[in-house]
């Protein structure tokens, strides 16, 4: 029998383009929610066109990051996510948030982590001088921008590079590696063991 279909939440605070990535392929799942923290964010504006449910919470109408936490976990539960993926999602999440999602919670991040946690990742990696930059999925913990590294993609820095020739090639990569982790995901063959996800072979056919 066919594994069932995963339900997949997505969570962006920006343009989408790595919602829009993993809205082009079948991932063996389906993104049955998109939330925001930005009602104008495009990636809610890409959802609403895919004909997906939306919602957007504003931080400024609840009393504190528990309360917020709290509401965008119960709102996110009314849809029944087996994954939540954070894709370009620019709020730091409470302990409270990563336990409810625990295991089933991913972040893309613009660096290869553990180097450039934060932002402006870009601009810090060049002016560090590294010779390679690249993208990171991970499965989120408490710690910001830490959590079990489950792929990442590499890039040659060069010489004339900008930040944003940089970010530009980096996004190319995290438009593969995203949709790549959550296929990984959907298809159940990832084991978090300690600080590391081993990758288990696709299941016979
Ligand atoms: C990406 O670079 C992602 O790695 C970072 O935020 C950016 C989001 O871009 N966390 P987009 O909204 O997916 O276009």
């Amino acid at each position: 029998m066919a594994a069932a279909r995963k339900r997949i939440a997505v969570l962006v605070s920006g343009r989408g383009s790595n919602l829009a990535a993993l809205l082009r392929q079948d991932c063996g799942g389906d993104v049955v929610v998109v939330a925001s923290n930005k009602a104008d964010a495009g990636g809610l504006a890409i959802a609403r066109e895919a004909g997906i449910a939306t919602f957007a919470l504003d931080a400024r109408q609840f009393a504190d990051r528990a309360a917020f936490d709290a509401a965008l976990v119960a709102a996110l539960n009314e849809h029944a996510p087996d994954l939540v993926v954070l894709a370009g999602f620019m709020r730091i999440l409470s302990p409270q948030f990563t336990m409810a999602f625990a295991g089933r919670l991913i972040n893309i991040h613009p660096s290869l982590l553990p180097s450039f946690t934060g932002l402006d990742t870009h601009a810090r990696a060049l002016a560090e001088g590294v010779k390679l930059h690249g993208c990171t999925v991970h499965f989120v913990t408490a710690e910001l921008d830490r959590g079990p590294i489950i792929a990442q993609a590499a890039v040659q820095v060069e010489d004339d590079d900008t930040p944003e020739t940089l970010a530009a090639r980096v996004l190319v990569q995290e438009h593969q590696l995203l949709p790549h982790a959550v296929r990984l995901f959907c298809q159940g063959r990832l084991r978090i063991d300690g600080a590391r996800v081993r990758v288990q072979p696709p299941a016979a056919a």
